[in-house]
């Protein structure tokens, strides 16, 4: 088998830029392809990503990548320049490059509201192509994530069609998230240098006047992946589809789930460089300790029985936070327990867990923004991590909470039905509580039955390393992603 040459683009990538799980997906998929050795995939990648303000101002070293300064880019109404810089992904040889275009990316933000949004990511699909012709590196797939790629398929098939550098070029769209469709006014499209490929464009989005980054990259994209079995299922149905479910069912036979990896090498609490205290499966003490220092920095009274509750996620309708309303208040008041929030998001549910923490304060910690080290303490010292999304293309939290001993409570929906499995006292089986109908009752009566399996700590303990042993690693998900590149190119 041949290395291949991939090209994975995306708006985020950790540690660079990050608000969410996508950023973790590249860095860990990237950095597992391009490891050589029977460790890894063996190919020839590179991430490519926008050189935000935030990693210029980063103090990150970068060089200039030889051959690819000062390269223009026509649109009709404007020629825009670029140059690339680049990093290796950290602990890799995997090169990231960075699209240097301070005009579009030279902001406060990853994602802003400003009227140009849809050209600051159709330039970023636009510099990897003309990147690649620039340096005549022919790749055999580019692997595009989520509506800010959605383009790049369409633009390869029409304005860079003519040139034979991409005659074997296949195109792979990654859907993290459907919630998220880069959608505009149809009047974008002449600026975007796409005004003649209208006739490619969904006509019933044209109709209502507007187009969409990701289902223009359904339709044009060679294959199509979700970041999950039962997602890929799901959105294909009106309930999850929201809107493209017509769309991706006749694209059903290109479309596959695979579930995301997880780098150990930053997420694993054995070594986290991230936590003061260590400990795995075979050696779990470290694990109180945690407990310990997370309440003593959220300034919470320490008592090993009372069982710490975790929320690490954007604050968002996705994540299912309007079932805390009724469930959460009556289990603060009956019961000693502790409940440690780190988010930012909806500001309604950012005032709901303050309200929390006003109401409760010795027993309700919180921490509104976004803190990289803080998600690590606190998936390694709590007991119990909440996740009851109303959908969850995948999901990482509940990966890492699993292998830090931290049994999740999650809905069965999309990744957190493909990855965490109900706990039998009775088999001693089981990594965590699953419940189904999005409901504050179904979500109040899992913590409910978790809470009476925390008194059995012998139970606990099985669980706990039940879901420590899991391997979800890159090195077992990786392969699969190669299948994929591979069975496209035939
Ligand atoms: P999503 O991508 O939908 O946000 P995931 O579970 O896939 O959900 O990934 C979330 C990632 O973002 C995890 O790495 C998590 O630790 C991180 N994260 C989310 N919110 C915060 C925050 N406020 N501070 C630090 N990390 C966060
Ligand atoms: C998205 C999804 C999340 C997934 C992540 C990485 O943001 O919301 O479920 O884990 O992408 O694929």
């Amino acid at each position: 088998m041949r290395a291949l040459r991939l090209a994975l683009v995306a708006s985020e990538c950790a540690p660079f830029a990050k608000t969410g799980g996508l950023a973790d997906v590249l860095l860990g998929l990237g950095r597992w392809l391009g490891k050589p050795g029977p460790e890894g995939g063996g190919h020839d990648v590179r991430v490519f990503l926008p050189f935000y303000k935030r990693i210029a101002a980063s103090g990150l070293a970068t060089q200039p990548v030889p051959g690819a300064q000062d390269l223009d880019v026509r649109f009709p109404q404007r020629t825009i320049r670029f140059s690339l810089r680049q990093a290796p992904l950290p602990h890799s040889r995997v090169p990231a490059w960075f699209v240097d275009c301070p005009e579009l990316y030279g902001r406060d933000g990853i994602y802003t509201e400003d009227g140009d949004e849809s050209l600051r990511f159709a330039m970023l699909c636009r510099a990897v192509l003309e990147t690649c012709q620039r340096l005549q590196w022919s790749p055999d797939v580019v692997h595009c994530n989520d509506w800010h790629t959605g383009l790049l398929p369409l633009y390869l098939r029409t304005l860079y069609a003519w040139d034979r550098l991409f005659a074997n070029t296949k195109t792979l769209l990654a859907i993290h998230n459907i919630g998220y469709q880069g959608l505009f006014a149809d009047s974008h499209l002449d600026m975007l240098g796409l005004g003649e490929q209208r006739a490619h464009v969904h006509h019933g989005d044209l109709q209502g006047g507007r187009v969409s980054f990701l289902k223009t990259g359904v339709l044009h994209a060679t294959r199509l992946c979700t970041v999950s079995r039962t997602y890929a299922r799901e959105i294909q149905t009106a309930e999850y589809g929201m809107g493209m479910e017509e769309l991706l069912r006749t694209r059903s036979q290109d479309l596959v789930g695979i579930v995301n990896g997880v780098d150990y090498g930053d997420w694993d609490p054995a070594q986290d460089p991230l936590i003061p205290h260590h400990f795995s499966a075979d050696a779990p003490h470290g694990k109180a300790k945690m407990k310990a220092a997370l309440l003593n920095r959220f300034q919470l009274p320490h008592d090993p029985r009372a069982p710490v509750f975790a929320v690490v996620s954007r604050l968002t309708a996705q994540k299912g936070f309007e079932l805390f309303a009724d469930a959460l208040p009556v289990f603060l008041q009956r019961e000693d327990m502790r409940l440690c929030v780190l988010g930012s998001g909806d500001q309604k549910h950012e005032d709901y867990f303050q309200w929390l923490r006003d109401t409760w304060p010795h027993k309700v910690g919180l921490y509104r923004g976004f803190q990289e080290e803080l998600a690590h303490w606190i998936e390694a010292g709590s007991d119990v991590f909440l996740m009851p999304s109303r959908f969850e293309p995948c999901g990482l939290n509940q990966m890492y909470s699993l292998r830090y001993g931290t049994p999740p409570i999650v809905r069965r929906t999309g990744g957190l039905a493909d990855t965490v499995e109900a706990w039998d006292p009775a088999t001693r089986r089981g990594t965590g509580f699953l419940f189904d109908e999005f409901s504050s009752q179904a979500f109040a009566g899992t913590i409910d039955w978790a809470l009476r399996n925390w008194r059995d700590q012998r139970g606990w303990q099985q669980m706990m390393q039940n879901g420590m042993r899991r391997d979800f690693s890159w090195h077992k998900q990786g392969p699969e992603y190669v299948a994929l590149y591979q069975s496209m190119l035939g």
